[in-house]
């Protein structure tokens, strides 16, 4: 199969663990059943804040199948970890509810379970503070946020906001949000002696083992790590979580193979989530339109056992030229639970802020919400001045617009009916850094005229085989099925996570240099072996990022408040795309993550008791097909020199980045009323 121009890449190649999955022989991290494997149930905390008095395990312990029954005063020890999620059962501290204060062990899972129900924890509770955030004394501005700096300004932003001829000042707020995978996090541990196996859901498997071999004091060579298959992460597995620190811990306790599959009316608690985030937003201009003042100020929380700063403010240093910037993030510490990485960690938000923050200035402007973005693209990346390596964001507009449907669009708002129905088109663009990190891995030309690339990439239903395959039948100059592809595995070379859109990217690079030095050189064979050092964006001369644009159509019934979803269409330049068919997988995918965060999705933080109640998926609503009639991605062929060696930005964040924002400015298309709170559910619009 080949691609329009010959090469394996960028054909619609299909995934090629697809069937394995669909007839259910892929194995996942909880179903190696090793001999004697005991399963494990957390026992999470029922306060907010204070310290474990005691565990009254005897009731648990005296159930028929009871292996044993972890908790801080006995647990095996580990060394601090640079992650406090990490340091479970380690102290008797409680930082805050959902913490996991007991784990149970047992010879069946249901075992386990009702184990875990009759363990009796009693707590010295302590007051507790859950926010909100607004004008609370509590909080800092971040040095860095997300690794990013926390505070960028340039020019005068007050004063030119002051002075501007036409000035919006809003505030958005974004709730909450979960990754919630289709396979919950999930770990098999098990011990040989001092040698450490772990079967485990992770985006990145290279990590997974560092960290280990620190928390168990072990040298890496000790520990394998396995991630053949991976039901989705979305951002919540990027790092290690307590499911494999727990397993290994109760593994090692018991003399038995351990399997933590956590609940999933536990994950919103112990795996991470989308911080909240209250951004406002000041935008000046001029009548022509064209910016004067930017500021973005971002405002939101995490918890007391480790800094994560939803960093919503960096959209604003990339999108558009204004001559005054301010972007700042304010972070306030609290007892709840630890937010981390979700699918465009602070592009998603911050898009969503700034996107329909446009929109109302498009609106007070009596502008076009297109060609106000035109008239403000940037010469240079407005943060550091430095030229893009490619852009090209007004393409996007221009061709969605034309596929949409955009031209003549009435601009009032509030004026189509369809009986009881209002109906509203809307617009914005997105953006996502291009993000590398170098890799390692081998080609391996066998006696029978076929390759073998060898990688510990993660797939975690991207289909990062199948392009890791065609990145290398391309570079070899042969058929994509001479070409097979190991991943998944700790004994393979390492490699960076799934994440940030850079997995294809960073393992694409070490891949095709491998692939390329063999087929020029086969001397050196029968296996050669690449390390990239990759390039970080702050290394490069140029400003690195993908974009696109969304257009969306709803339908708002008047009657119900239901928002119906007509069409989406998000089209988007993003480098060379290397497979068809599983690039608009991921961008459609993110697109329906998108109109999640804007219609159904959101958890409330209960400020009495310090968790979420909307923890399973009956009422933490993601969208299901009858929510999707029409969701269509495409792309503009950009061919960028300054990336890697295919050509290649990531795909797999920006479909979700101002999607939000074009169903949000659709809705106040269609009504005249501008909601600036996620998600938009009918008791919201009525
Ligand atoms: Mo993505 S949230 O970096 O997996």
């Amino acid at each position: 199969m080949t691609g329009t121009t010959g090469s394996p890449l960028g054909a619609p190649a299909e995934r090629r663990e697809g069937r394995q999955k669909v007839t259910g022989a892929a194995r996942y991290a909880a179903e190696y059943t090793l001999p004697g494997r005991a399963q494990a149930w957390p026992v999470p905390a029922a306060v907010a804040h204070g310290r474990v008095r005691a565990v009254d395990t005897s009731a648990a312990l005296a159930l028929p199948g009871v292996l044993a029954v972890l908790t801080p005063f006995d647990a095996p020890r580990l060394a601090d970890p640079d992650d406090g999620t990490l340091a479970v059962l380690q102290d008797p501290g409680v930082p805050h509810r959902g913490w996991c204060v007991a784990l149970v062990v047992a010879d069946t899972l249901e075992t386990a379970r009702a184990a875990a129900r009759a363990v009796r924890v009693t707590y010295d509770t302590a007051p507790h503070d859950t926010g909100p955030v607004d004008g609370h004394p509590g909080g800092y501005d971040p040095e860095e946020a997300n690794g990013q700096p926390g505070r960028v300004e340039h020019g005068d932003p007050d004063a030119a906001f002051a002075s501007a001829e036409v000035r919006v000042d809003v505030t958005y707020r974004v709730p909450p949000l979960h990754n919630h995978p289709m396979e919950p996090h999930a770990s098999t541990a098990h011990w040989d002696g001092d040698r450490l196996t772990v079967y485990t859901s992770s985006q990145g498997g290279t990590a997974v083992r560092s960290v280990l071999a620190q928390l168990f004091r072990l040298p890496e060579e000790r520990i394998t790590v396995v991630a053949e298959h991976v039901g989705g992460g979305f951002g919540s597995k990027g790092t290690p979580r307590p499911d494999v620190v727990l397993a290994a811990l109760a593994a090692r306790h018991t003399g038995r193979p351990v399997t933590l599959a956590y609940p999933r009316r536990y994950l919103p608690t112990a795996v991470g989530h989308r911080a909240p985030t209250v951004q406002r937003l000041r935008l000046g201009a001029r009548p022509d339109g064209r910016l004067t003042a930017v500021l973005h100020e971002v405002t939101t929380q995490t918890s007391r056992v480790r800094e994560f700063v939803e960093h919503a403010g960096v959209v604003s240093r990339v999108m558009y030229a204004t001559p005054n910037l301010r972007s700042t993030h304010h972070v306030v510490p609290l007892d709840v639970p630890s937010p981390s990485w979700m699918r465009a960690p602070g592009e998603a938000p911050g898009m969503y802020a700034l996107e329909s923050a446009l929109d109302e200035l498009a609106g007070a402007l009596g502008l076009d919400p297109v060609e106000l973005r035109v008239r403000n693209e940037p010469e240079r990346e407005p943060e550091s001045g430095r030229p893009f390596s490619s852009r090209h964001v007004v393409e996007c507009l221009r061709e969605g617009a034309r596929r949409f449907g955009w031209a003549g669009r009435d601009p009032r708002p509030g004026v189509r009916r369809e009986g009881p129905l209002l109906i509203g088109t809307g617009v914005a663009a997105a953006t996502y850094p291009v993000q590398i990190a170098p890799s390692t891995a081998t080609a391996e030309a066998r006696p029978d005229g076929t390759f073998v690339v060898r990688i510990n990439a993660a797939d975690i239903g991207t289909g990062a085989r199948t392009v890791l395959a065609q990145i290398a039948a391309d570079a070899l100059g042969v058929p994509l099925d001479r070409v097979r592809t190991e991943v998944g595995h700790t004994d393979l070379p390492a490699a960076p996570l799934a994440g940030g859109s850079m997995g294809t990217a960073s393992w694409g690079w070490a891949v095709h240099e491998a692939c390329a030095r063999l087929a020029a050189h086969p001397e050196e064979g029968p296996v050669v072996r690449a390390d990239t050092t990759g390039t970080a964006d702050a290394d490069s001369p140029y400003a690195r990022h993908a974009f696109g644009a969304h257009f969306a159509e709803v339908a708002v019934d008047t009657v119900t408040g239901e928002i119906r979803v007509r069409r989406l269409l998000g089209i988007f330049a993003a480098g060379r795309i290397l497979n068809a068919r599983t690039a608009r997988s991921q961008f459609t995918g993110a697109m329906i993550m998108g109109l999640g965060m804007a219609l159904t999705e959101h958890s409330t933080l209960d400020r009495a008791f310090g968790d979420f109640p909307e923890a399973d998926l009956a009422s933490y609503h993601v969208p299901v097909h009858a929510d999707v009639p029409a969701v269509e991605a495409d792309w503009i062929d950009e061919h960028d020199p300054h990336l890697n060696p295919m050509g290649s930005k990531g795909i797999g964040e920006i479909g979700i980045v101002g999607t939000a924002a074009a169903l949000g400015n659709a809705v106040h298309h269609a009504t005249g009323i501008r909601f600036r709170e996620l998600p938009l559910t009918p008791d919201r619009i009525l």
